[in-house]
C-alpha cells in the first residue's frame, strides 16, 4: 500500500456479494447483495420472511431477537457457536457464517426440537413474543457447550432474555432438564460407539464438527426436589416418531472450506462497510478514512446510529483482525487484543486464576464495568498509528473527557496489557445497577492498594481509587490517593479517606443521571467495602481480625439457582376441563410460527408510517415546515390535522384528545402528523425532517404542581363516605391520630411486542381493514371509523394474538391504528405503523402515579376508627381511563380493613405527560399500597408488628364496604391463618431477627400482606360475556369447528378454557378465534379479571 498526498492505492477489491447460510429448515445459503450495509441481521431476516425472530427493543436489552451464529475458528480449529442479538448485529458481520433462526430449530410439521418441546410442555410461554429468543439462547448454549451445561450456566445464558408475562420459573424448569443430563436423552447413539477424540454435541447427540473431545455422558439427569412433575426432554419427534437428531442442522461443509476474504460493501446513504483481515489493511483504511468508526460487537455504534440517529459514513469491522484478537499470557501480565470478546476474556481469566499464583490475580472478576478497573489495575493501553508506530499509555491517563480518549484520528487501540498483581497488592471492582444482569451501572468503581510491610505495620505504598458514573469520565480520587499513601491500613486511614472522598467525588444537586444522594452514598460505601475486603485478605495472612458481624459487607452476592414450586389440585370434569393443558398457541410460539401484527407480510405497494411528534411538553404550534421531508428518499405523503377526513377528536370515553394536534401540544410525544414512505427507515427519516416552530408555555410536570395549580380534568372529582369522619376525630374516641403522604410511582408497560397496526382498504376504499396488536379490537374499529367518517360497519379490526398488553394496548393502541388509517384511506394503500421501542415508551403512557394524603385515627390497641384520605392520580394530557382508575384506587383504599368512619376524596390531575392508562390492577394496587403505608405507620407508632395491626382490623363475612357492598363468602381470615402457618411466618421472622443481629451490613426482613380485589367492571354493561359456536357437519360426524369469543387472548389462558368446555360437550377439533368485530358487537377488552371467566360463567 502507498499513502501519499494525492495517491492512495487501495487493495480492497469490491465484492458485489457476500454469503451467509441462514437456516430455516427449508432455506439455506443466502447471497447477501451489496447495498445492505445499513441493515441489521434482524432487519434482513424479517425482510426475507423469517419473522420467527422478533423485534422487542432494538437495543440489545430484551433478547427477543436472539439467533445462533456459528463460524469456523481458524485458531481453535473448530466451529464456535454463540447466541447473538440480531437487532444490533450488522448484517455483513455474519458474512461467511452459519445463522440458525428459530425456524431452523424445529417446527410443527417436521417436529419440535427437545428444547422447544420442553418449553411448551412446562407452560413456559404466555403471549409467546419472547419465546423464540429464549429457545435460541438455550439452543446456542447446548450447541456451544462441550459438556452439558450446569444449572448456573443455563440461568446465565438466559440473563439477556426478558419475559414480561410468564415468570421465569416455568422457563427455567423447562431448560434445567438439559443440565448435566445424559446424552441418551437426545440420541439413540450410544456414546460407546464413538471413536476416541470425537465430540458428541449435547444438542444433537451426534458427533459434530465442533471437533472437541469425546463426551461420556456419565452424569445423570438432575431431578428437581421442588417439582415432582419435572418435565423431561424428549428425543423424538411427536410428528412421526423419528429421533430428533436426524433433523439437527450441522455446520455447512462448504463454509468449512471457505476462506474469509476482505470485504468492501455499501449501504444506504453512501455508507461504506469494510472488513479488513490484516492490521496493515486496517491501518490503510484508517489513514484513508480518519473518521471511520471501528466496529466489533456494534453494541455502542449500533445504538448511536439507530437511537441517536448519528450517521457514520464508514464502518470498519475489526472483529477478524488477528493482531486485535491476541490473548497472551506473559511473564509480567496478560495481553488482551482490542477486539477480544468479553466471553473469551472471561474464559481466559477463569483459566489464569487457576494456573497463576494467587497473589498475581487478586482481581479476576470482569463482571464490573471495565474502565475504572483497567485504570485501578494499572493496565497499559497499546496504541498503533497508521504508520504502524506503537505507543503505550497508562489506562489512568487514557480517558480525557466525556467520550474523549487519548487517540488521534489516525490511531487505534491495539491491545491492553494487564499486569499481574504483587504480594500485598489488592484490586477490586464494584458496581451498583438497577438489576444484576445486563444493566448499566448507576455507580461503579475499581480500587487498588499496594501495601508494604514496615515492621508490624502495613503501610500503603501505592493506591488508585477510580469511580464511574459520577462524572463525564471515569474519575480518579486524587486527593484520597495522596492521603492514603504512606498511612497504615487501619481505622484512622478509613475515616480520613472517607472525608477526602467527599471532596474528590463531588456531585452537584442537579448532576445528570439524578439519584445524587444515593450515588454519593455508593461512592463512600464502595470504599468502606474495599477497606473491609482488604483487611479481610490481610487477616488471612496476618492475625489481625475484623468483627465477624462486619464480614457480610465483603461477601459478594451469591444467587442460588432458581427453584420454584407450584401446587395445584387437578379436578377433572369430563374430558379436559380442569386439567392443566398446554395452551393452544404454545407449540406455535416455541417454533416461531405464531404470527403477531408486525409479522403480517406487507402487500407489494404497502407503505410504512412514522409519527411526527411534539418535542415540547406544552406549547403553541407556530408553524410546520414539511418541505425537507417531502424531498426525503421514498417519501409518499404527510398527513396533518387538516387532512383528517372525519372527526379529529378521539378518546375512549370523553373525546378530549386530538388525533393530530392542531394549535397546541400538551406533552412531549403528542402526535402532530404521520409520514408515509416506502420503508420503515425512510418514513422515520422523513418524519425527523419535519420542522416545527413552537412558542413554549408553562408545563405542569408533577401531581403536586397540578394540585397547587388546581389543574384537574373536568368533572373528575369523586367522594366516597361511610360514617362520620369529622365527628369521630373530634369525639376523642381515637387514642392516636396520625397523618402522612404517600407517593406511588408509575411503571412502563413494557409489553415485549411494540404497538403495531397494519391498515388496508378494500373495494376502492369503501371498507377499511386492519390487523392490530390490541387488547380491544372494537376500540380500533370505533376510532378508525370516527376519524375517517365511516360507519363502524365499514371498518374491521382483527387481532390473532398480541405480544403482551397489560393494559397498555387497551386504549393507547387505538390512536396508533387511527393515525395509520388516515394515509391508508386517503392513498388507498396498505400502511403499517410499528413503533420503535423508544417511541413506544415515550408516547403511550404508563401506570398512573398517585399521591395519597391521609389522616387516620385508631385506638391504643391499633383498632382503626377513622380514615380521611385525599387521593390524586396523574392522568397526563387526556382523561382516557384515568377516572375509572382513580375510582378503583378509591374502592381499594381500605384494602381488607374494617374502618367504621371513612371519607375518600379523589381528583384526576391534568399534567403535561402523555396520557396514562390502564395497567394490571387498574388503580387497585395504588389504593392498597397507600393503605398498607398507614398500617405500617400505625405499627411503628404502637411498636407492634404490622401483622398484628392487620389481623385485628380484618373485614369479615357481612362487612359493609365504603361503597355499600356487603362482603359474602369472605375467606380472608381462614386464608391468612393457613398461610401464616404454612409459611411459618413467626419462625422466619425470628430467623431474620437473628441474622440481623449477627450481620452489621446486610439485613433481612419479612412481611405478610393481604389483598382483596374486586372482580368486574364498574360500568355494569361491560361485564357482559359473549361467545359464538359454529357447528360443522360432515357426513354423520358433527363437531364444533369455530369458537368465537369476546375475551382477547394474551396468553393468559383465555384461549384454553373455551375449547376445553366445548370439547367436553362435543369432542371435536376446534379453532378458537379472537374477538371478530365484524361478527360480534361491543367486544370490549378484557380487564379486572373479566374476560373468558365471564364468558364461561354463563
Ligand atoms: C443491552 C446492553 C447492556 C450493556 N450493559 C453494560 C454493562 O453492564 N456494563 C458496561 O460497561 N457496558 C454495558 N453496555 C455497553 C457495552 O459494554 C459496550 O457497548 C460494549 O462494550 C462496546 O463493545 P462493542 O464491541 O459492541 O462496541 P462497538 O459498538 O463495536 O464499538 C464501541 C466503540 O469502540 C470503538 N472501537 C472499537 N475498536 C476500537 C479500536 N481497536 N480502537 C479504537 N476504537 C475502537 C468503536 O469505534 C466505537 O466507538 C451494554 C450495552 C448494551 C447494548
Ligand atoms: S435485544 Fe434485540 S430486540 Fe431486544
Ligand atoms: S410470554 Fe414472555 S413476554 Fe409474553
Amino acid at each position: 500500500m502507498m499513502v501519499g498526498n494525492d495517491r492512495v492505492e487501495f487493495r480492497f477489491t469490491k465484492r458485489m456479494s457476500a454469503i451467509a447460510h441462514v437456516e430455516s429448515l427449508s432455506d439455506t445459503q443466502r447471497v447477501l447483495p451489496d447495498g445492505l450495509a445499513h441493515l441489521t441481521l434482524l432487519e434482513y431476516l424479517r425482510d426475507i420472511g423469517l419473522t420467527g425472530t422478533k423485534l422487542g427493543c432494538g437495543e440489545g436489552g430484551c433478547g427477543a431477537c436472539t439467533v445462533m451464529v456459528s463460524h469456523y475458528n481458524e485458531v481453535l480449529k473448530k466451529c464456535v457457536h454463540y447466541a447473538v442479538n440480531a437487532c444490533l448485529a450488522p448484517l455483513y458481520s455474519v458474512e461467511g457464517m452459519h445463522i440458525i433462526t428459530v425456524e431452523g430449530v424445529g417446527n410443527r410439521k417436521t417436529g419440535l426440537h427437545p428444547v422447544q418441546e420442553s418449553l411448551a410442555r412446562s407452560h413456559g410461554s404466555q403471549c409467546g413474543f419472547c419465546t423464540p429468543g429464549f429457545i435460541m439462547s438455550m439452543y446456542a448454549l447446548l450447541r456451544s457447550s462441550e459438556l452439558p451445561p450446569t444449572e448456573e450456566q443455563i440461568e446465565e445464558c438466559l440473563a439477556g432474555n426478558l419475559c414480561r408475562c410468564t415468570g421465569y420459573r416455568p422457563i427455567i424448569d423447562a431448560f434445567q432438564v438439559f443440565a448435566k443430563t445424559d446424552d441418551a436423552f437426545y440420541t439413540n447413539t450410544s456414546s460407546s460407539d464413538l471413536q476416541s477424540g470425537e465430540f458428541l454435541c449435547p444438542s444433537t447427540g451426534k458427533p459434530c464438527s465442533c471437533k472437541s473431545k469425546s463426551l461420556n455422558g456419565a452424569e445423570t439427569c438432575k431431578k428437581s426436589t421442588a417439582n415432582e412433575n419435572k418435565y423431561e426432554p424428549v428425543s423424538y419427534s411427536e410428528v412421526d416418531g423419528s429421533t430428533y437428531t436426524d433433523k439437527e442442522l450441522i455446520f455447512p461443509p462448504e463454509l468449512l472450506l471457505r476462506k474469509l476474504t476482505p470485504l468492501y460493501l455499501n449501504g444506504f446513504g453512501g455508507l461504506k462497510w469494510f472488513r479488513p483481515l490484516k492490521i496493515q489493511h486496517l491501518l490503510e483504511l484508517k489513514a484513508k478514512f480518519p473518521d471511520a468508526k471501528l466496529v466489533v460487537g456494534n453494541t455502542e455504534v449500533g445504538i448511536e446510529m439507530r437511537l441517536k440517529r448519528i450517521q457514520y459514513k464508514v464502518l470498519i469491522s475489526v472483529a477478524h483482525v488477528p493482531e486485535l484478537n491476541v490473548l497472551h499470557v506473559k511473564d509480567d501480565g496478560l495481553e488482551i487484543g482490542a477486539a477480544v470478546r468479553l466471553t473469551e476474556l472471561l474464559q481466559m481469566f477463569r483459566k489464569v486464576v487457576n494456573k497463576r499464583a494467587a497473589h498475581e490475580t487478586s482481581s479476576s472478576s470482569p463482571i464490573s464495568d471495565l474502565n475504572p478497573l483497567w485504570m485501578a489495575a494499572g493496565a497499559k493501553f497499546q496504541i498503533i498509528d497508521c504508520k504502524g508506530n506503537i505507543r503505550t499509555i497508562m489506562a489512568e491517563n487514557f480517558f480525557l473527557g466525556y467520550r474523549k480518549v487519548d487517540l488521534t484520528s489516525g490511531e487505534i487501540l491495539l491491545s491492553i496489557f494487564l499486569p499481574w498483581t504483587r504480594p500485598f497488592e489488592y484490586v477490586k471492582e464494584f458496581k451498583q445497577a438497577h438489576r444484576r444482569d445486563d444493566d448499566i451501572a448507576i455507580v461503579n468503581a475499581g480500587m487498588r492498594v499496594f501495601l508494604e510491610e514496615k515492621g508490624e505495620d502495613l503501610v500503603v505504598s501505592d493506591a488508585l481509587i477510580v469511580y464511574g458514573g459520577v462524572a463525564p469520565l471515569s474519575l480518579s480520587a486524587v486527593k484520597t490517593k495522596e492521603f492514603v499513601i504512606g498511612k497504615n491500613w487501619d481505622q484512622e486511614l478509613l475515616q480520613g479517606a472517607l472525608k477526602f472522598l467527599e471532596i474528590d467525588i463531588f456531585l452537584k444537586e442537579d448532576a445528570p443521571g439524578g439519584m445524587v444522594e444515593f450515588r454519593k452514598s455508593l461512592t463512600l460505601s464502595f470504599f468502606f467495602k474495599f477497606f473491609l475486603w482488604v483487611s479481610q485478605q490481610i487477616c488471612m495472612k496476618k492475625s489481625t481480625g475484623i468483627p465477624l458481624s462486619y464480614l457480610s459487607a465483603t461477601q459478594p452476592f451469591q444467587r442460588p439457582s432458581i427453584m420454584g414450586n407450584q401446587d395445584y389440585e387437578i379436578r377433572k370434569h369430563g374430558t379436559s376441563v380442569g386439567s392443566p393443558e398446554i395452551h393452544l398457541s404454545s407449540r406455535l410460539q416455541v417454533t416461531g410460527e405464531a404470527e403477531y401484527a408486525d409479522d403480517t407480510p406487507m402487500p407489494s405497494n404497502g407503505l410504512h408510517a412514522a409519527l411526527v411528534l411534539s418535542r415540547k411538553p406544552h406549547a403553541k404550534i407556530l408553524s410546520i415546515d414539511d418541505s425537507e421531508a417531502k424531498s426525503s428518499p421514498g417519501f409518499a405523503g404527510i398527513f396533518l390535522a387538516k387532512d383528517v377526513p372525519g372527526d379529529n377528536h378521539i378518546g375512549p370515553i370523553t373525546h378530549d384528545e386530538e388525533l393530530f394536534a392542531t394549535q397546541y401540544v400538551t406533552c412531549v410525544g403528542q402526535v402532530i402528523g404521520v409520514v408515509v414512505a416506502d420503508t420503515h427507515e425512510n418514513a422515520k427519516l422523513a418524519a425527523a425532517k419535519v420542522v416545527i416552530e413552537y412558542e413554549e408555555l408553562p408545563a405542569i410536570l408533577s401531581i403536586q404542581e397540578a394540585v397547587d395549580a388546581k389543574s384537574f380534568h373536568p368533572n373528575s372529582e369523586k367522594c366516597l363516605k361511610k360514617g362520620d369522619v369529622d365527628l369521630c376525630f373530634q369525639s376523642g374516641q381515637c387514642d392516636k391520630i396520625i397523618d402522612g403522604e404517600v407517593h406511588v410511582g408509575g411503571q412502563e408497560h413494557f409489553y415485549l411486542e411494540p404497538q403495531s397496526s397494519l391498515v388496508w382498504t378494500m373495494d376502492s376504499g369503501s371498507e377499511v381493514h386492519m390487523i392490530s396488536s390490541t387488547q380491544a379490537p372494537q376500540k380500533h374499529q370505533k376510532y378508525v371509523a370516527e376519524v375517517l367518517g365511516l360507519p363502524m360497519s365499514k371498518v374491521v379490526c382483527k387481532t390473532k394474538r398480541i405480544g403482551g398488553g397489560f393494559g397498555g394496548k387497551e386504549t393507547r393502541s387505538a390512536f396508533i391504528a387511527a393515525a395509520a388509517s388516515v394515509p391508508s384511506y386517503l392513498l388507498n394503500r396498505s400502511v403499517k405503523l410499528t413503533l420503535d421501542r423508544d417511541v413506544d415508551m415515550m408516547i403511550t403512557g404508563q401506570r398512573h402515579t398517585f399521591l395519597g394524603k391521609y389522616k387516620v385515627g385508631f385506638t391504643k390497641e391499633g383498632r382503626l376508627l377513622a380514615l380521611d384520605l385525599e387521593i390524586y392520580n396523574n392522568a397526563g394530557n387526556s382523561l382516557d381511563l384515568s377516572l375509572s382508575v382513580l375510582e378503583r384506587a378509591m374502592f381499594h383504599s381500605d384494602n381488607v380493613y374494617e374502618i367504621p368512619n371513612i371519607r375518600i376524596r379523589g381528583r384526576v390531575c391534568f399534567t403535561n405527560f402523555p396520557s396514562h392508562t390502564a395497567f394490571r390492577g387498574f388503580g387497585g394496587p395504588q389504593g392498597m399500597l397507600i393503605a398498607e403505608n398507614w398500617i405500617q405507620k400505625i405499627a411503628v407508632e404502637l411498636n407492634k408488628n404490622p401483622e398484628e395491626i392487620r389481623e385485628i382490623n380484618f373485614q369479615g363475612e357481612g362487612s359493609i364496604l365504603h361503597y355499600s357492598q356487603q362482603l359474602q363468602y369472605c375467606t380472608l381470615g381462614q386464608l391468612w391463618n393457613e398461610l401464616k402457618l404454612s409459611s411459618d411466618l413467626l419462625r422466619a421472622r425470628e430467623d431474620a431477627k437473628q441474622f440481623n443481629l449477627q450481620n452489621r451490613w446486610k439485613k433481612r426482613g419479612i412481611a405478610m400482606v393481604p389483598t382483596k380485589f374486586g372482580i368486574s367492571f364498574t360500568t355494569k354493561f361491560m361485564n357482559q360475556p359473549m361467545y359464538g359456536v359454529c357447528v360443522a357437519k360432515k357426513k354423520s360426524e358433527v363437531g364444533v369447528s369455530l369458537v368465537k369469543k369476546l375475551a382477547m387472548g394474551i396468553g393468559c389462558g383465555a384461549d384454553n378454557p373455551l375449547p376445553s368446555m366445548v370439547a367436553r360437550l362435543l369432542l371435536h377439533h376446534i379453532m378458537v378465534v379472537a374477538p371478530l368485530v365484524e361478527m360480534m358487537a361491543n367486544c370490549h377488552g378484557p380487564g379486572v379479571a373479566v374476560g373468558v371467566n365471564a364468558d364461561l360463567s354463563r
